[in-house]
């Protein structure tokens, strides 16, 4: 903590009425309040926050940014010059993968099992976001999802937690930069805290039955880095767990989140989490919401109005103590001192290389494209005849993806245009109805690429669905197209995992593309001709059918075999279906090969005492390219504690490692497991590390099948 920073706030709490504290609270952002009216409680020195998202266009608007930047910078001035203290505001935005440029979307991001590119991707990010006024975001969503049908599985980084921490941490690096009060660095904030993601049945909004034990190792890490990494704020989530909402839920905002975790920032509501409270059941008016959420540690109320129109007086009858009031003060304030926003309130706007951010969105995107199947079809010589279908081809919402708020529409290049520039004389377009494939059409190709997959107004907040398969229109398409006698190519770009197995067996070769923001079709037309050799892996399992759902590869022990995800046995699975998921979570092909060889642990058994300090294993492999191209390979380490005292995964991701290998080159790569890698969280909320033996698996894919096994001695 700093005490240079420490010491201005209590100077500030020192003079500050309590209106003035419960307006540090208080975020803004109400489309029908008018900007007098809003100018005026800034004067007052009733409002710390704005909140851009969904404000209108009277003052922030995608194609305004000018004149946004006015309107921020006035209502900075008359925070600044005319309310008394003249604490400058605080103006929060949903730049949740892109701003005007966009990057692919976060499920997408993660996989690339490329931190380093996320930071990248992030710091562009960040560097449009401040220029445009916005000092702190919205992201990175850090949730974990299990369930595909949720729309909001497209906005977190998937199914894995040691993915998911890995992207957490990257995002708040890259948001946040080297050092938070440079101009260009905006404040990250982690959300939704916690459990978002386990809403039954994928209703968004929905509760999840989540047990301490399952919190803490599946749904906690991904905050638990977040926070490491300096994440100044959090969002807490909408859902409740074992009967306690988020925003009211004391013992994880403030025991784990401030207690344990150490977090020092603060947290911000969900939009309207607060009143909600109400509807929820636990709170019987906005006072009572009111108080239940600052008590619990709720610190800044997003534009509900339940903290401006009722802590005052929960101040005043007792229900709220004024040290709980300064210390959500205290850390708004700390944060606002964090950013530089006192010492750099107006927008400092600089040019932008929006080039150089597009060059980083197509790198970004390049690491994310999925090869699911090829038959050696792929990559196409530039020279063969293709009919390019399925109206998904013109869709610019495809690189957009769902939470895009301020992008620039002209630079999102579709699949089509990417196919043009490749091979403007080979490739033919027919985006008509869908069963209409004509014959005169047909016979000018030779290969048919059909452009398949979901649209993102299916995924996002509230966009949830009962089936993930393919709409009726696009089977149909398929159907037609496989009449013509053509070889088949699918480019699937959907924001959530689909269920593919009833079209599969029609493709020679599917590339799964997401929705992969501005440059993104680029990144999908390259790997079709082989300028760009894929090197994505799942994120989230890909289910056969819906029936499957929930489907993840880090699904624990059971009483029987193991062979829901990882074989087809008959015992665990259903009468209708195979239980293995379609493809598996970390998988994705190259056009080259690589062999993993000579995997084991520097030191295959080491004591429990030694491992408690700071000991650990080192796992070892070789990783060749046996190809004649280069590609990329993601190294992935997976482990099972055999014996425990409560049920452990089958397997569960330690670490990965991405690389580029040049034709016959091999690598030799180290995975270090230490107890942070092989311990756990048990019933009673304590981290255990027990002896006893580990397999341990290195390979490219949660399928890994080269094992050895490693021992924590007693
Ligand atoms: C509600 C969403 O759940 C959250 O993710 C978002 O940041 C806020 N609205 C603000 O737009």
């Amino acid at each position: 903590m700093d005490q240079n920073i420490e010491k201005k706030i209590d100077e500030l709490l020192a003079k500050m009425t309590v209106a003035e504290k419960v307006g540090q609270l208080n975020q803004q952002g109400n489309r029908d309040r008018s900007k007098e009216e809003i100018f005026a409680d800034i004067r007052a020195g009733k409002i710390g926050s704005f909140i851009l998202s969904g404000m209108g266009s009277w003052h922030y608007d995608c194609d305004g940014a000018k004149a946004n930047r006015a309107f921020l910078n006035e209502a900075q001035k008359v925070a600044l010059e005319e309310s008394r203290l003249g604490i400058p505001l605080i103006f929060g935005h949903d730049v949740i993968h892109g701003h005007h440029v966009m990057f692919p979307d976060p499920l997408a991001m993660a996989a690339g099992f490329n931190p380093d590119m996320v930071e990248k991707s992030y710091r562009c990010i960040a560097e449009e976001a401040a220029n445009d006024g916005v000092h702190w975001s919205f992201s990175p969503m850090v949730d974990m999802s299990h369930d595909p049908r949720w729309g909001r599985c497209v906005e977190g980084p998937g199914e894995d937690p040691c993915l998911g921490s890995a992207m957490a941490a990257a995002a708040v690096r890259g948001f946040q930069g080297d050092d938070l009060s440079k101009r260009d660095s905006i404040g990250a904030c982690a959300k939704h805290y916690v459990g978002y993601g386990a809403a039954e049945g994928g209703r968004d909004y929905h509760k999840g039955e989540i047990s301490d034990h399952t919190l803490r190792n599946l749904y906690l890490p991904n905050f638990r880095a977040a926070v490491e990494a300096g994440c100044v704020t959090l969002m807490n989530a909408f859902n409740d767990i074992a009967g306690q909402p988020m925003a009211s839920n004391r013992y994880l905002l403030t025991d784990v989140l401030r207690g344990e975790m150490g977090f020092e920032g603060y947290v911000v509501s969900d939009d309207y989490a607060i009143v909600q409270l109400i509807k929820h059941g636990v709170a019987e008016d906005g006072a009572d919401a009111a108080r239940l959420a600052l008590n619990a540690g709720v610190d800044m109320d997003m534009r509900d109005n339940v903290y401006p129109e009722n802590l005052e007086k929960c101040v005043e009858d007792g229900t709220v103590s004024m040290e709980v009031l300064d210390e959500a003060v205290r850390r708004v304030l700390r944060v606002k001192f964090r950013l530089g926003i006192f010492d750099h309130p107006y927008i400092e706007c600089v040019p932008v290389d929006y080039d150089a951010h597009k060059k980083v969105a197509r790198a970004m995107a390049d690491e994310t494209v999925v090869l699911l199947k090829n038959n050696g079809i792929l990559p196409l010589s530039k020279d063969t005849y293709v009919g390019v279908m399925g109206h998904m081809q013109d869709d610019k919402d495809l690189g957009l993806g769902c939470w895009a708020c301020d992008y620039n529409r002209d630079w999102v290049k579709t699949f089509g245009d990417a196919m043009r520039e490749i091979s403007p004389e080979r490739v033919a377009y027919h985006s008509g109805s869908y069963v209409d494939v004509t014959c005169a059409f047909a016979r000018w190709f030779d290969v048919a690429v059909v452009c398949i997959g979901q649209s993102p107004y299916m995924t996002g907040e509230s966009a949830n669905v009962t089936s993930l398969e393919l709409a009726e229109d696009q089977k149909a398409l398929i159907e037609t197209v496989s009449r013509l006698g053509k070889k088949m190519i699918a480019v699937v770009r959907s924001g959530r995992p689909l269920a593919l197995q009833s079209v599969e067996h029609y493709f020679d070769a599917i590339i799964w593309g997401w929705h992969n923001g501005t440059e993104g079709a680029c990144s999908l037309a390259a790997a079709l001709y082989g300028d760009l050799n894929p090197s994505g892996k799942l994120s989230m399992s890909l289910p056969r059918v819906t029936g499957q759902v929930p489907i993840y590869y880090n699904q624990t022990s059971s009483c029987r075999d193991n062979e829901g995800y990882y074989g087809d046995g008959k015992i665990m699975n259903y009468r209708d279906s195979l239980g293995s998921p379609l493809y598996p979570f970390g998988y994705g092909l190259s056009y080259t090969t690589f062999a993993f060889s000579d995997l084991h642990a520097v030191r295959d058994s080491i004591s429990l005492d030694e491992i408690m300090n700071g000991g650990a294993f080192e796992i070892k492999v070789k990783v060749k390219n046996t190809g004649d191209r280069e590609g990329k390979e993601v190294a992935q380490c997976y482990i099972h504690d055999c014996v425990a005292r409560l049920t452990r995964p089958v397997r569960e991701m330690k670490g990965f490692n991405k690389q580029s290998y040049g034709p016959g080159e091999e690598k030799e790569i180290t995975f270090r497991l230490t107890a942070k890698e092989l311990g756990y969280w048990d019933d009673h909320r304590q981290y255990l590390v027990e002896p006893g033996k580990f397999k341990v698996w290195v390979g490219n894919s949660s399928y890994a099948k080269d094992e050895i096994t490693i021992e924590i001695t007693k």
